[in-house]
């Protein structure tokens, strides 16, 4: 571990062990020096100098412990994010629902970690659109980003993805602020931590949106159950596309469509496999891997009887497995590409990304590894890299057929990720 992983104090690690311990926020060793920096700035807002006496002020209940957790997260949010999302929601999910739950339905929709609510109101003004009833209820650890919410108004930077026609319709301005027209949303203080839902009954849609990264993998288990129990039957689980894959932690039916990965619960859509278990036969290469392969069949056998543990094994044991495979067969792509894929299951974003990259080393063509590197790089803002990464993947699925479905793609044809990567060059 270098320096800039490692706590400088023993009391720093007391400090984000406590905080784990009542919100299961978790900083892997590369977010700590950020976490210090954090728990710095809530130090000197409550005049306090040293470490340790800020860790027994905090454990004593002397000092709140919202004030480090608004230090901590990153509230970062604006209306209609990821307007791929909202296009699913609008053209798949509503109709469907529309459908299996009758005009006269009262929606209920989460919006879990809303931080400062934009996500709430852009809900809550796409039911209005549809013309249909209910509300929206938005959720967070922040009280300080839920006053905001509910004060619902904003400065034109939490709308800087919003067309003017549609800030005209939906929207009121007083003064540099606007307020979200339609105020179906309502806000509450809920930690993700807790194992028990804001709302004692089923709900038809969730959106909990970056907000997964933070927390600890036992965490996420519990909360991809969480998400099924509180779905109603068919109901809907949108995450944000930078997120940990949740298909494998609770029984939903994973979705992957021209515009991202979607969770159901629903058995009509059971005969479509979850991401984290690709397969499908090879897409045509388009240059020479860099070096000689050893004997196709030694390779090809270890990924056989690697694929044949993934129904068998927890993640992270698997993840362990998978690097000593890779170590073992280093020019094994899909080796690489399902530790990738593991190791962003268990938070290890770094080493996704290597992988990925590793993976795109031995094959520049393999799209859905360029689609994957781009949402990642996305999600850390690393926007023009993210750029480059998906126009790379549309240009790898271009010169395939745009029916043919893509290699490790889940089913995904060429010509849907043509399209999904258009959009999101456009969204950047
Ligand atoms: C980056 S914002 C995401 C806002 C919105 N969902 C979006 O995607 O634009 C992350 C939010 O998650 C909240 N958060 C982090 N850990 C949480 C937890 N354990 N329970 C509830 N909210 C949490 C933070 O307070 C922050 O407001």
């Amino acid at each position: 571990m270098t320096d800039s992983q490692a706590w400088s104090h023993p009391a720093f690690e007391k400090v984000a062990a406590y905080l784990n311990y009542h919100t299961r926020l978790v900083f892997s060793p590369a977010r700590r020096q950020e976490a210090e920096a954090g728990i710095r700035r809530a130090m000197e807002r409550n005049l306090v100098t040293e470490i340790e006496g800020y860790q027994r002020l905090l454990e004593s209940g002397e000092l709140p412990l919202d004030d480090l957790i608004g230090e901590l997260t990153v509230g970062e949010t604006y209306f209609f994010r990821e307007p791929n999302q909202f296009q699913f929601l609008r053209s798949r999910i509503i109709p469907e629902l529309r459908k299996s739950r009758g005009s006269c339905h009262e929606w209920s929709v989460w919006s879990a970690g809303c931080s400062s609510g934009e996500e709430a109101y852009s809900l809550a003004t796409v039911l209005e659109e549809e013309g249909l009833a209910g509300s929206v209820l938005g959720t967070d650890i922040s009280r300080e980003a839920l006053r905001k919410a509910e004060r619902g108004a904003y400065g034109s930077w939490s709308l800087r993805g919003v067309e003017p026609q549609v800030l005209e319709k939906w929207f009121h301005c007083s003064g540099s602020l606007w307020s979200p027209r339609v105020r179906r949303a309502r806000f509450a203080w809920h930690s993700l931590a807790s194992g028990v839902p804001p709302w004692n009954r089923k709900v038809d849609l969730i959106f909990c949106r970056n907000v997964l990264y933070y927390l600890d993998r036992s965490c996420l288990d519990q909360l991809a159950r969480l998400f099924y129990q509180t779905l109603a039957e068919g109901g809907w689980l949108v995450t944000g596309s930078a997120d940990p894959p949740l298909g494998e932690r609770a029984p939903f039916t994973t979705v992957l469509s021209e515009w991202g990965v979607f969770y159901c619960k629903s058995p009509q859509h059971r005969s479509q496999p979850a991401p984290s278990l690709p397969s499908a036969p090879p897409a045509p290469r388009k240059r020479p891997r860099p070096a000689a392969p050893p004997p196709a069949s030694a390779q090809e056998e270890a990924v056989r009887q690697f694929r044949s543990l993934l129904q068998q094994r927890a993640p992270a044991e698997l993840l362990a497995e998978a690097r000593r495979q890779c170590q073992r067969y280093p020019l094994a792509g899909e080796l690489h590409f399902l530790r990738a894929m593991l190791g962003l299951d268990q938070g290890e974003v770094e080493e996704a990304l290597e992988a990925l990259k590793r993976v795109l080393y031995l094959d520049p063509s393999a799209v859905v590894a360029h689609f994957l590197l781009a949402n990642l790089l996305e999600g850390q803002g690393r926007l023009a890299e993210a750029a480059r990464a998906f126009r790379n993947a549309r240009d790898c699925a271009r010169v395939l057929p745009a029916e043919e479905p893509l290699r490790w793609g889940e089913g995904g044809s060429a010509g849907a990720m043509v399209q999904a990567c258009q959009r999101k060059l456009s969204s950047l």
